[in-house]
């Protein structure tokens, strides 16, 4: 999702854009994870400008290959495992994508191109459930911090160890510790973008990932989603993709070393599980089937709110752009017009 949505906006900016994925995510989930169609509309969208490279990120010799054939003058790494939850059941698979594929792509790019900025999707799950322990309060739709203090969400400063992150988690952290050590130890310009809920009208949303997504796909086609604990109000937040790929390009313009952001849709942008149903309803007209599972997920963040203020204090030409409500839209539309071909 973000990778295709990383290569629309750089491609339509100028930039010979090298997409590197070998549909792993129709392994880790199924069909319904399927990335060729996004493949294909990259391929008729973006013509010249798009080049698919069939790669396994695990492949050490093929990546280092493909950075040496290109000399990349930046790198967006968004390939991953990225459930939570799948990656129990497939911890190698996990581990070795995650944490051994972002080191075959730092190793590859310090021997070609050490000057390209490198950037990592990271996620906020690297805090494992440390969030939790914040005194939170209960209201009619939404779990909310106590404490003033805690308003403006979670900063990058916030203790990474000793709570639990899933495997998944953890595999993400040894990635992100690593993508700070080539910038702090080697001088690269490299940085880890801590996300939230990323999505877009891309997004091949699934039950174990891509939660707004998959919420919308369930309301458009009339399918019951469980709702997995903490009576629905935890709450997370949301950025559109198109916000992601515009910070990428503003630290792609202007690189730090060894950096961390909080990259998600922030206060503004965050909502219950309770909330998004009432708004995905006020865009589909359809009621929201639900059931609900009492037991929450292993390490499922409460209340999780991403606080932008580093981003934008590096950063000041970005901010959001994209509301949720726009988002919903979008993902609405984009679950209807799939929808489409069942209903005729
Ligand atoms: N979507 C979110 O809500 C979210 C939140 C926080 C962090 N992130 C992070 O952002 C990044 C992108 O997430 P996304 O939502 O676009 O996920 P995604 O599953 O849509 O995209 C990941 C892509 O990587 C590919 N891939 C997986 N293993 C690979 C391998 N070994 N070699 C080559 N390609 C491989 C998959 O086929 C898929 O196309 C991930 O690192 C994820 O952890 C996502």
């Amino acid at each position: 999702m973000i990778g295709s949505e990383v290569a629309v906006y750089f491609a339509e900016r100028g930039w010979r854009v090298h997409g590197v994925d070998n549909n792993q995510r129709a392994v880790f989930f199924g069909p319904q994870g399927d990335t060729r169609e996004n493949q294909r509309r990259l391929a008729m969208q973006l013509g010249n400008s798009f080049r698919h490279v069939e790669l396994d990120i695990r492949d050490r010799q093929g990546v280092r290959q493909l950075l040496g054939a290109v000399k990349p003058d930046a790198i967006v790494h968004a390939a991953a495992q990225p459930s939570h939850d799948r990656a129990a059941a497939i911890p190698f698979d996990d581990f070795e994508t995650n944490a051994v594929g972002t080191l075959n792509l730092l190793e590859a790019a310090r021997g070609v191109c050490p000057e390209s900025p490198f950037v990592y999707m990271s996620t906020n799950k690297v805090y494992g459930d440390r969030p939790n322990n914040l005194p939170l309060i209960e209201l009619k739709t939404r779990w909310e911090y106590a404490d003033p203090h805690d308003a403006m969400g979670i900063a990058e400063d916030f203790p990474v160890d000793q709570s639990k992150h899933s495997l998944f988690g953890a595999s993400k952290l040894a990635a992100d510790v690593m993508v700070q050590e080539y910038g702090r130890y080697f001088g690269m310009p490299t940085c880890c973008l801590r996300g939230g809920c990323l999505t877009g009208p891309h997004h091949a949303g699934v039950e174990l990932h891509g939660f707004l997504s998959y919420l919308v796909r369930c309301n458009v086609e009339g399918r019951e989603y469980r709702v997995i604990g903490y009576q629905g109000k935890q709450v997370r937040d949301n950025i559109h993709a198109f916000d992601v790929a515009r910070f990428m390009d503003a630290f792609v313009a202007a690189p730090r070393t060894g950096e961390v952001y909080n990259l998600g849709g922030g206060r503004a942008n965050s909502c219950s599980i309770l909330e998004a149903f009432a708004l995905v309803e006020r865009h589909s007209l359809k009621p929201q089937v639900h059931t609900y599972v009492k037991e929450p997920r292993v390490g499922d963040h409460i209340c999780y709110i991403s606080n932008l203020l580093k981003m934008r204090d590096h950063f000041p030409s970005w901010d959001i752009t994209v509301s949720l409500e726009e988002t919903i839209k979008q993902l609405v539309q984009a679950a209807q017009s799939r929808a489409m071909p069942h209903v005729l």
